[in-house]
């Protein structure tokens, strides 16, 4: 179980084979196999392990080992022995996914990895294709019969990218796929921000300390922002976003994660179930936007062409693989609504957008005001709501914002912040998060991936949302200059609760 391991060190991989469908794409390229090295360079690999890569592009094992060491070598990893050892032993394997000669290969491969690499039977697939292919490789996988372990009490498991489906009907379809050949818990749904160590510390915040936990509910607490911003664009991928758009390439997935670990009840254990009982009450709490609410509270964008003189970026429409009259939103803005005692009333503002002024991911809780100020408003002026921030990425902290005296002989108040940041915090490195993921997938620790009822009911809250912007002719779509924060929209979405969002 993730959180209860009490030595690091015991956190190794079992024997095992990997294998990576979609292996000469990019995910495979730059997130994947730099991942591996790192774990083997830290041992966290053993001796009896393989890497095998499918895809339909035409390679020899020692071209695919030679990508690998260049993918490893590109983002900074260094040759240990154990690497080494890893890609001298690499084997790959092309094919189509729908054909069953590409299975039978693959069997092989990884027969003989048993034998040569004492694998033991087990297996990780790892599917880091497009969502058309996860249902055909599933269904080869069962046909070949690699879908079970090799060996007795050996293990197979399925680890898959989002997105899972593309709307809560095509998620259902997609698990009857998925689940009529793997069973729920060798079924491992990745959303990497569940691998980022500062998104894990939210647990530690809230339930390793006895301070915080009292004041974070509806008495205490006015409201909640998360916001995801990037400044990068579609980068090369615009017909994969065309078909999503922020809502379901950030916030069904990513903002609905961290929301759910921000704000749900705590659980009795660390234990993987105990865990995600409690997302899965969290997410099911939360009020499903319908008609005049969605109009009200939920606001998209679109970005054109911006930035200033010298870095000048193309608009949303003029991206490569982008319909010149796309309505596919870069940009959304929600509030959202909790329907339990502990959230009640309590509004929680999410944005998120590509092409904004800066990388920034933070969760913050706004506190109330204090009941009576015994002070006179032009002592306040320059006071914020005091509040409590979790910053994400790319600094990693925590930062807690109150009032404090100004020095001198007058009594003004201002704000002032009280920051932990984990850099200088700790000594030790947070691992990349699909570092960490890949681990846990070998292990087979779930408490960090999705389960079913988590994606069906993100969708649902979802769903409605994008539908009517899909559907409704009239609902609008406001354009923002790249590397401005978003539309003018959202800014009136929350001033209009008489709340602002907090840079
Ligand atoms: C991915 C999205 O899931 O997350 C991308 O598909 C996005 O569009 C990326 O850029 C952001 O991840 P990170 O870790 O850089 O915040």
């Amino acid at each position: 179980m993730a959180f209860e391991s009490s030595s690091d060190a015991a956190r190794k991989s079992p024997p095992c084979a990997l294998v990576i469908f979609g292996a000469s794409g990019d995910l495979t390229q730059r997130k994947l196999i730099p991942a591996i090295e790192r774990l083997a360079r830290r041992g966290r690999l053993p001796r009896e392990f393989a890497l095998v890569g499918v895809a339909r592009s035409h390679m020899s094992d020692e071209d695919f080992a030679q990508r690998c060491r260049d993918s490893a070598r590109r983002a900074g990893g260094e040759t240990s022995a154990s690497w080494t050892e890893i890609t001298d032993h690499i084997r790959y394997v092309c094919g189509g996914y729908d054909d069953p000669g590409t299975y039978d290969k693959l069997a092989d491969v990884l027969h003989e990895a048993d034998s040569t690499r004492g694998t033991a039977g087990n297996r990780v697939y790892y599917l880091a294709t497009p969502p058309t292919v996860f249902a055909p490789a599933v269904i080869g996988l069962a046909k070949g019969g690699l879908n079970v372990g090799a060996e007795p009490d050996s293990f197979a498991r399925v680890v898959i990218e989002k997105p899972f489906g593309h709307d809560e009907e095509s998620a259902k379809e997609l698990y009857t796929h998925i689940s009529a050949a793997f069973d729920e818990s060798d079924i491992f749904r990745i959303d990497h921000y569940l691998g980022k160590d500062t998104v894990q510390n939210l647990l530690a915040l809230r339930f390793a300390n006895s301070i915080f936990e009292p004041i974070w509910n509806r008495t205490w607490v006015d409201s909640a922002q998360i916001t995801v911003s990037e400044t990068l664009g579609v980068e090369g991928r615009g017909g994969f976003y065309e078909t999503a758009g922020a809502m379901r390439d950030i916030v069904q997935n990513h903002v609905l994660q961290v929301l759910s670990l921000f704000l749900m009840e705590p659980p009795t254990s660390f234990h993987p179930e105990a865990i995600r009982d409690e997302k899965v009450k969290l997410l099911r709490a939360i009020r499903i936007p319908r008609g005049e609410k969605i109009r009200r509270d939920a606001v998209r964008g679109q970005y054109t062409r911006g930035g200033t003189r010298g870095n000048l970026m193309a608009g949303y429409r003029e991206e490569p693989d982008v319909d010149p009259l796309s309505k596919t939103e870069t940009y959304a803005a929600l509030r959202l609504d909790i329907d339990n005692w502990r959230w009640s009333d309590v509004p929680i503002y999410v944005r998120t957008g590509k092409r904004l002024p800066k990388r920034m991911t933070k969760v913050t809780l706004q506190f109330r005001r204090p009941p009576h100020l015994p002070l006179f408003p032009k002592e306040i002026k320059d006071m914020a709501p005091d509040s409590l921030v979790l910053h994400v990425q790319p600094e990693e902290g925590i930062s807690l914002r109150f009032g404090a005296k100004v020095p001198g002989h007058t009594f003004q108040v201002r704000t002032a912040s009280m920051d932990f940041s984990y850099g200088t915090g700790f000594p030790e490195k947070s691992p990349e998060a699909y570092e960490r993921l890949i681990l846990d997938s070998t292990i087979g620790d779930p408490t960090l991936f999705i389960r079913a009822d988590e994606v069906g009911r993100s969708w649902r809250i979802v769903d409605p949302i994008t539908e009517y912007w899909a559907t409704d002719e009239d609902a609008p779509i406001p354009f923002y200059p790249a590397a401005s924060w978003g539309p003018r929209e959202a800014g009136e979405l929350i001033e209009r609760d008489g709340r602002s969002w907090l840079e």
